[in-house]
């Protein structure tokens, strides 16, 4: 069939607010349904087609609907941020369902924040809206949005407001005076200098690049609300999305950004017994290839020809057609979930997540005192630890540990994915806990998670734990971490640490899979930070976006009989 395209088409909102759309309509008179995509990064940009080609669909019987957001590009009002997109959503949904040549059903597509716009619709349960496809997306700013365990995810934020969201908002603003070129570039010239400069400041509610020109308050709204409070609920879909019965097919990666949304956005509705799927490869936020990080897992593990069968759009097209047009498409036989396990480097399916077959089996800490460093003493094991030293490091917020790859969207200094963790490892204040070379292979798929024995002298300081797999060669390949803001353990009571006393935490590492081959050997890390990922804790107990003071804070982690730190890995019986 062919296809029509209809530029800048109106859809009028219930506030009146006038919101644009690139109409894809194949020619031949009939009645279609609309896949409809809502996104804030313009809707005449690549990223409207990052993994959907909309002529490919409408000549395959569809309308496609690809819309600014409010407040952006072509579209009326003011950006609003996540909170606007629920209602908009729901409007834009029924009246999609009411354009000329529609059936009146509606799917949505998209990524990462379009993916969450398709949460937001479909959590108000627009009659017209059957089914959604989102990408790496997230169902709660608590889980990785915007914080982990209570620290602010400082290094996706400042990128992603700077870089994503400040250019099209500027020039808005400045259209009706007239751009000028030299402001325009100097912006761009403070984004350049993230990295190095502007991920350093201090504090992080006098962040100039967006604070001296006035751009997105939203971004500073943030560091008024420290806690979980009905700032952020409103900005979740867990708290929402009540009777939420519509069909997701929810794609995710093991290094992307949002990894527990989306596989949290599938156990709910999974939960709640409504039709939903789980795909997860070794990407992240914006690699999707075979080749991520520094690790070659294949061209299977490619997007652009999934599991060597099939291209995105085509996955999308065999998604809205079984839901839909109601068309056998063995779509189903690709889920519930489907994940591409890592070092194994292939596909596979299984009726649940996690997999039933799971031995959720903790693996202790142990040293004489001097696990420091990957040369220090530290080691893994399924024993329990019986009389042992407690290890200790310092925290120094003026030279935190630098991120080094995992699941990130960062400055171009700081690439995502798999990325050796050496030069991680010589620090006097990463703890380092390594099992002896396996006997035998060993698969770990699943939600991972550690409990940690500490005690610091600081009022409030964090703990970073990160599991990896060391090969042969020395390379200490990441598969997964998580933080805790000790003061934020609780999201909903930020409570004040007393300094010496001894407190359990669990911190969450998300989720991974990754055969660890026979020869290659566990490796913990437990340190303090990891810089600029997420921000400093300042180690005063004063709020550690406000103020530019700090001070070192002594760690001590326990392993012993009584406080028996570890991780919890979920092993999977090899056959
Ligand atoms: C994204 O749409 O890619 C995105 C949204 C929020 C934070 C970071 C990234």
């Amino acid at each position: 069939m062919n296809v029509l395209v209809e530029r800048n088409v109106e859809c009028t909102l219930r506030d009146g607010t006038i919101l644009r759309v690139n109409l894809y309509r194949p020619t031949q008179e009939g009645s279609y349904p609309v896949l409809l995509t809502r996104l804030p990064y313009g809707k005449d940009t690549p990223y409207a087609y990052s993994m959907f080609d909309p002529v490919a669909m409408a000549s395959n019987g569809y309308l496609v609907a690809i819309q600014d957001c409010r407040g952006r590009f072509s579209s009326d009002g003011q950006f609003g941020g996540y909170a606007q997109e629920f209602e908009d959503g729901y409007d834009a949904v029924q009246w999609a369902a009411s354009l000329p040549g529609s059936n009146g059903q509606v799917g949505m597509f998209g990524a990462s924040y379009y993916g969450f716009t398709q949460w937001a619709a479909a959590a108000l349960r627009p009659p017209a809206l059957k089914a959604i496809l989102p990408f790496f997306t997230y169902d709660d700013p608590w889980n990785g949005a915007a914080v982990r365990q209570g620290a602010f995810e400082w290094g996706k934020t400042a990128y992603w407001y700077l870089g994503s969201m400040a250019p099209n908002e500027w020039i808005r603003q400045h259209l009706a005076g007239g751009v000028d070129p030299a402001e325009w570039r100097r912006l761009f010239a403070d984004f350049d200098l993230l990295g190095e400069k502007g991920y350093w400041q201090l504090p992080l509610t006098e962040f100039e690049p967006l604070k001296e020109r006035e751009l997105l308050p939203g971004f500073f709204a943030q560091f008024e609300h420290p806690e979980y409070d009905d700032f952020w609920k409103r900005l979740s879909i867990l708290h929402r999305d009540e009777g939420m019965d519509v069909p997701s097919l929810n794609v995710g990666g093991w290094y992307d950004i949002f990894l527990q949304g989306t596989i949290d956005n599938y156990m709910r509705m999974k939960k709640r017994g409504v039709v939903t799927q789980l795909t997860i490869g070794p990407w992240s936020h914006i690699n999707r290839s075979g080749f991520v990080g520094e690790i070659n897992y294949g061209f299977a593990a490619n997007a652009a020809l999934l599991d060597l069968k099939e291209d995105m759009t085509r996955l999308h097209l065999r998604w809205f057609d079984s839901m839909l047009k109601g068309k056998s498409t063995g779509i189903e036989e690709d889920g519930p979930v489907k994940i591409f396990v890592m070092g194994e480097n292939r596909w596979r399916i299984h009726p649940e997540w996690p997999l039933p077959e799971t031995e959720f089996t903790p693996f202790y800490f142990h040293s004489a005192g001097e696990a420091k460093t990957s040369v220090g003493d530290g080691r893994l094991s399924r024993e329990v630890p019986g009389n042992e030293r407690t290890d200790d490091f310092l925290y120094d917020p003026a030279d935190p540990v630098p991120t080094v790859g995992g699941n990130l969207l960062m400055a171009p200094e700081f690439q995502p994915g798999p990325r050796d963790q050496t030069t991680v490892e010589e620090r006097p204040d990463v703890l380092v806990y390594t099992s002896d070379p396996l006997l035998m292979d060993m698969e770990v798929t699943g939600p991972v998670r550690a409990v940690l024995w500490v005690s610091t002298s600081a009022e409030d300081t964090d703990f970073v734990v990160r599991l990896t797999d060391v090969h042969p060669d020395g390379r200490s390949i990441p598969l997964c971490d998580g933080i805790v803001r000790m003061s934020l353990r609780d999201p909903n009571v930020r409570t004040t640490l007393q300094p010496g006393e001894v407190y359990r935490v669990e911190v969450d590492c998300w989720a991974t899979s990754n055969v660890f081959f026979r020869g290659h050997r566990i490796r913990v890390h437990v340190t303090s930070s990891c810089f600029p990922r997420w921000n400093r804790n300042l180690n005063t107990g004063q709020s550690n976006e406000k103020s530019a003071r700090y001070t070192v804070a002594e760690q001590v982690v326990y392993h012993d009989s009584v406080r028996p730190s570890h991780i919890v890995l979920p092993l999977v019986p090899r056959s």
